[in-house]
């Protein structure tokens, strides 16, 4: 008999399904995790099982696992004798609309989700494969954070996470939802990926507890106040999102990926689309309110100009004096900046510097062309600012938008004052198309104050005041000393808005632009 067919022949008949029974039984005593028990434990805090959110997040049937047999090796504290398969993470990988992407998710029902070195063994397996391939990396953590039986074994194995999230920063999309406990150093793996969605009431995140904080500092402060999804995605800044439930999380995980390129060479991704791309959108010819010191809702420019309307915000209770997030043009991704009238003017601050460079760095470096709004009265003086280090962090959004090579139209509104116009993607900062709509106001501050510096003696007379302000205006109040200048591009009808940015980034598809060599930059942090 060939060698081959012998081979068949030991996994024949009855000896065949009963190796098949024995692996399935071996599967289920996997996917049952802790145990009902446990199970039922999660279920009742409101929680989905690792296993169900994994279904949840993936495309139905595409959930192929690996290593669900992967047990840990800590024979202390009589570990030894507590040893279930899979070891508290599931991993693997799926498809999101189609697409490819790697996944683990942590099973609270076993040891709490606590890091072994195995289990972090699994996690990194997962990292290494998508790097490999391209593919984005989502993490869900629910996690008691370093397995304490397993002592420094434990931390080498996150700390062996912590080095793979830097090495695939910029070179495949990661995302973490928290969805649990995650504490301790286990904060500093979700800190390190690009975007962090929380969900509310079940979920937080700090270094050390209440009850060191409570030792240390004498203050008293509940989980949900010190590391919640509503502190960390409000006032931290650590959280970019904070979803109602879990279904919610992992179905806004699913749009996120939607908008996001595979890695860092794929390209944006495509999708059709029914919006014409050169729809006139007349309502944004009266978007601008006749007073200047009117504000009105950036929002609506945003989503006038997107396919579809369609816009994934990107931390929207932070600095919300900025908005930052993913559209649309022509089925293919873009990232937006705007300045927010309606928040403190639309003024540059801390936060909002801090978040806008992030995004644009975001952008850059998985090449996603950047659509920048401006209205910015200028940085926001007084003390607070200076001390809080505006000048370090307000840095940090002029640097992004100086070294990003991707394609950059820009469409002023209406003001664009002070270094605020230079930073907000101007094109001496390598703008491609810098458009104004009529009612742009490009100076170096507002008419007023100017007025009360360069006539200061003119102060006590109010009819001179008027009179010089009106002149500033009228010789700056407008984006066409600006054009004679080549500093914009165009003056457009601002109903035009989305046909022109259309065409422009047709145009700029193939760019090509090349910073010089160089290890890397020493961006101001
Ligand atoms: C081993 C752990 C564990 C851990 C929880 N469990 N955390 N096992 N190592 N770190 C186990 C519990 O023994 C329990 O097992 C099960 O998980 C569920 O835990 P409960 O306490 O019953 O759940 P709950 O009341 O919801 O409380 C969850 C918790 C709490 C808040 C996470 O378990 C907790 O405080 N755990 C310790 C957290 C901690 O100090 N971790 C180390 C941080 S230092 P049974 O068998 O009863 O179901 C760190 C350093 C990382 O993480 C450094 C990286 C560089």
């Amino acid at each position: 008999m060939p060698q081959h067919a012998e081979r068949f022949d030991q996994f024949d008949g009855v000896g065949m399904s009963a190796n098949i029974a024995g692996m399935e039984q071996r599967r289920a005593a996997a996917r049952l995790g802790g145990g009902q028990k446990r199970i039922d434990a999660q279920h009742a805090k409101g929680k989905l099982t690792a296993r169900e959110r994994l279904l949840i997040l993936l495309d139905e049937g595409s959930f192929e696992e690996v290593d669900m047999y992967v047990e840990h090796n800590c024979t202390d504290f009589g570990m030894q004798d507590q040893v279930i398969p899979g070891d508290g993470v599931v991993t693997g990988s799926g498809t999101i609309n189609g697409r490819l992407v790697y996944v683990y998710a942590q099973d609270f029902t076993v040891f709490g989700g606590a890091v072994s070195e195995r289990h972090a063994m699994k996690i990194c397996k997962v990292m290494d494969a998508a790097m490999k391939v391209g593919a984005p990396v989502i993490g869900l953590n629910d996690s008691g954070g370093a397995r304490i039986q397993e002592g420094v074994a434990s931390l080498g194995g996150y700390t062996e996470i912590f080095q793979r999230n830097v090495l695939a920063s910029g070179v495949v999309p990661q995302l973490s939802l928290i969805m649990g406990p995650c504490a301790g150093g286990a904060v500093y793996s979700p800190a390190m990926t690009d975007f962090i969605f929380m969900v509310k009431d079940s979920s937080y995140m700090f270094v050390t507890g209440p009850d060191v904080v409570k030792t240390v500092t004498n203050e008293i402060v509940t989980q949900e106040e010190l590391g919640g999804a509503v502190t960390h995605s409000t006032k931290t800044s650590v959280a970019d999102l904070a979803l109602e439930n879990d279904i919610e999380a992992l179905l806004s995980a699913r749009d996120l990926i939607d908008y996001l390129p595979s890695d860092n060479r794929s390209g944006v991704p495509e999708r059709p689309t029914s919006d014409a791309w050169d729809r006139i959108e007349d309502s944004l010819d009266t978007v601008i309110p006749a007073n200047a010191n009117q504000p009105y809702d950036m929002h609506e420019v945003v989503r006038k100009v997107l396919d579809e309307g369609d816009f994934f915000e990107i931390q929207p209770t932070h600095a919300a004096n900025i908005i930052v997030g993913f559209g649309r043009i022509e089925g293919r991704t873009v990232g937006v900046v705007a300045n927010q009238p309606m928040v403190l003017a639309g003024v540059l601050d801390i936060n909002a510097s801090k978040k806008a460079a992030r995004f644009v760095r975001f952008c850059d470096a998985f090449e996603i062309p950047i659509l920048t709004f401006v209205d910015v009265p200028g940085f926001l003086p007084g003390t607070a600012q200076e001390y809080g280090g505006i000048i370090k962090h307000g840095a940090k959004l002029l640097f992004a938008y100086a070294e990003a090579t991707v394609p950059k139209i820009t469409v002023i509104t209406r003001k664009a004052y002070g270094g605020a116009y230079c930073v907000m993607s101007s094109k001496h900062l390598r703008g491609d198309l810098n458009y104004s709509w009529p009612t742009g106001e490009i100076a170096v501050m507002g008419a007023k104050g100017a007025v009360e510096i360069i006539f200061r003696q003119d102060i006590g007379d109010p009819d001179k005041i008027v009179e010089r302000t009106r002149e500033y205006e009228d010789r700056f109040a407008n984006p066409f000393v600006a054009a004679s200048k080549g500093f914009i591009d165009e003056v457009i009808h601002p109903r035009n808005t989305r046909r022109r940015i259309a065409l422009g980034l047709r145009k700029l598809r193939n760019k090509s632009l090349e910073n010089p060599w160089k290890k890397h930059d020493n961006i101001p942090l």
